[in-house]
C-alpha cells in the first residue's frame, strides 16, 4: 500500500524517538510526562511572535505562560490577542532576565531582532529552558559556535526556526533526491523576490516612552534612538540585522543544502548592493552569491525590491541533477526528467485532504510539534542547532565576502577563511561592555 503523507510523517516523528537527542523527559529538572504540558515563553512580540502563539496555543501539548517584549504597547496588544483569539493569560514582562527565573517556564522562543539571539538562546539554556531561536539564531559565526557548544553544555533542545524543514512535501521530495530521483544532484539555486520600500532617512529623536530602548539594544553597543529602525527595519543595519541573505536565504539555501546533502564549501564570493532607493538601509537590496564545491555547486539570488518571478514563484529552490530537475517551494514540488519534461507534480492542498499540515503557518504548527515532541518523548529534531548553524554560518560568510569584496576560500570543517585576516576579524562582533558572550 502506497505511505501517505500522514505515515511518512509519522514514521519521522516517532521512529526515530530519542535517537538523535540523546535525550528523554527523565534527563529533565521539571519532569514531563505523557500528560503534562510543556509551558512557553514567546520573547519578541511585534511580527514572527504572533505566529509562534498561534503554534503553541493549537498544541494541546503546550501552553503559552509567558510572553516578553521591551515596548510595552506591543506586549499590551498581544495580551490582547492572546486572550480573545486563543484565551490565554500569559503573564506580561518586559525584561526576559525576569522570565528566565520562572520555573514553570519549560521553553523560550525568540523573535527579537538579531543581535539579541544567541545571548538570549544561551541565557535561556544555563537557565535550563529548551529554546526555539528564530532564523538566524546568531548575528555572526562566532556566536553560532558559542551557541553550538552551548547546546551541547547544557544538554537543551534547541529548535531552529526554518519551518520548512518540517513541511512534509519537503521532506518527502527530499528523500526521494537522496534515493536517486535526479541522479546526482550538483546544482542548487535559491532565490527570494520582494518589493520592501525604502526606509528612507531616520532622524534622532527620544525614543518612545513605552519603550526601553536600552534593553531593545542589550548585546550591542550603544547607538542614539532614530525613528526608521524599531521595529522591523533594523533587518537591514549591520548593528542589529543581518540583510536579506539572512533574512531569506536561511530558508531557501538551506533547500539547497539539504537536498545536495553538503556541508561547508570550499570558497564563498558574493556580489550586489543598494541599487534601488539610497537611504539609510545599509545591506544590498539585490545579491547574488556562489557557494562551490569540489563536485557542486550552490548560489542564491536575493532581490528586496524586485518583484519579478523567478520560475513563476517569488521564493525557492531549483535542484538541478544528472537525470532531472526539481522545484521546491512552499506550496509543493514538480519534478522534471533531463529534457525539462515534468514528470511529476504535487502542489499543497490540491491532491491532499489533510489541510492542517499544508500553509506556511502549518509548517510552523509542525515545527513546533516536533520540539514539543522532542521535549516530552525525545523525538528528533527537524533543525537542530548543530545542523542549522552550517546554513546560517554559510550565510553569514556571504555578507562578509560582499562587505570585502572578494571571494573567500574556506576550511571545509569549520568554515573559517583561509589567510585572510579581514575577513577573520568579521566573524565576531564588539559588544556593549558587560554583554560579552560566555558559556
Ligand atoms: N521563520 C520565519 O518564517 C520568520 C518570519 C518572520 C520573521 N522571522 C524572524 O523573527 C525575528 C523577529 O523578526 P520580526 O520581523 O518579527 O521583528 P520585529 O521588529 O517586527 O519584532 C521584534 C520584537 O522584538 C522586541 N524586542 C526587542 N528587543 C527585545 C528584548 N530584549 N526583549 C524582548 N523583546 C524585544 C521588539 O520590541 C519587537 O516587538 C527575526 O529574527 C526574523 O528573521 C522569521
Amino acid at each position: 500500500m502506497e505511505q501517505t503523507r500522514r505515515d511518512f510523517l509519522k514514521s519521522l516523528a516517532f521512529g526515530t524517538a530519542g535517537i538523535a537527542t540523546g535525550l528523554h523527559a527523565r534527563s529533565y529538572a521539571r519532569i514531563l510526562g505523557a500528560n503534562d504540558r510543556v509551558n512557553f515563553a514567546v520573547i519578541g512580540l511585534h511580527g514572527r511572535g504572533y505566529a509562534h502563539m498561534e503554534s503553541i496555543a493549537l498544541n494541546k501539548n503546550a501552553a503559552l505562560t509567558h510572553i516578553c517584549d521591551v515596548d510595552s504597547r506591543e506586549l499590551e496588544k498581544f495580551a490582547g490577542v492572546a486572550k480573545g483569539k486563543y484565551n490565554q493569560t500569559p503573564v506580561k514582562v518586559k525584561d526576559f532576565r525576569k522570565l528566565l527565573e520562572a520555573k514553570e517556564i519549560d521553553a523560550i522562543t525568540i523573535a527579537t531582532p538579531e543581535h539579541w539571539h544567541a545571548h538570549m538562546a544561551i541565557m535561556g539554556l544555563q537557565a535550563g529552558k529548551h529554546v526555539y531561536a528564530e532564523k538566524p539564531p546568531t548575528h555572526n559565526p562566532h556566536e553560532g559556535e558559542m551557541l553550538v557548544r552551548a547546546q551541547k553544555k547544557y544538554n537543551r533542545l534547541v529548535q531552529m526556526g526554518n519551518q520548512q524543514r518540517s513541511s512534509p512535501h519537503t521532506m518527502e521530495i527530499m528523500q526521494k533526491i537522496h534515493q536517486g530521483l535526479i541522479g546526482k544532484p550538483y546544482f542548487g539555486r535559491a532565490w527570494y523576490s520582494n518589493t520592501r520600500k525604502s526606509i528612507g532617512t531616520g532622524k534622532a529623536v527620544p525614543p518612545p516612552p513605552e519603550l526601553d530602548w536600552d534593553l531593545w539594544q542589550g548585546p550591542a553597543p550603544r547607538r542614539p534612538y532614530k525613528d526608521n529602525v524599531h521595529p522591523y527595519n533594523w533587518h537591514w543595519f549591520w548593528h542589529w540585522g543581518t540583510g536579506e541573505t539572512l533574512n531569506n536565504g536561511t530558508h531557501e539555501v538551506d533547500l539547497c543544502l539539504w537536498a545536495l546533502g553538503q556541508r561547508y564549501p570550499s570558497l564563498v564570493s558574493a556580489s550586489g548592493g543598494r541599487y534601488h532607493f539610497k537611504d539609510d538601509w545599509e545591506f544590498y537590496d539585490t545579491l547574488t552569491a556562489n557557494y562551490e564545491y569540489d563536485d557542486c555547486l550552490i548560489t542564491w539570488e536575493g532581490l528586496s525590491c524586485q518583484g519579478k518571478l523567478t520560475y513563476n514563484r517569488s521564493r525557492g529552490a531549483l535542484i538541478r541533477g544528472t537525470e532531472g530537475s526539481v522545484l521546491i517551494d512552499r506550496d509543493g514540488y514538480e519534478v522534471y526528467n533531463l529534457d525539462d519534461k515534468q514528470i511529476d507534480k504535487y502542489t499543497v492542498g490540491k491532491n491532499s485532504t489533510s489541510k492542517d499540515l499544508m500553509s506556511m503557518d502549518s509548517m510552523t504548527d509542525e515545527h513546533f510539534r516536533n520540539l514539543i515532541g522532542g521535549i516530552r518523548e525525545g523525538e528528533k529534531l527537524r533543525s537542530p542547532i548543530e545542523e542549522g548553524n552550517v546554513s546560517v554560518t554559510m550565510l553569514q560568510l556571504a555578507n562578509i565576502a560582499w562587505k570585502l569584496k572578494r571571494a573567500l576560500r574556506l576550511n571545509k570543517q569549520d568554515a573559517t577563511v583561509i589567510d585572510d585576516p579581514d575577513a577573520m576579524s568579521l566573524w565576531q562582533r564588539e559588544y556593549e561592555k558587560g554583554w560579552e558572550l560566555t558559556i
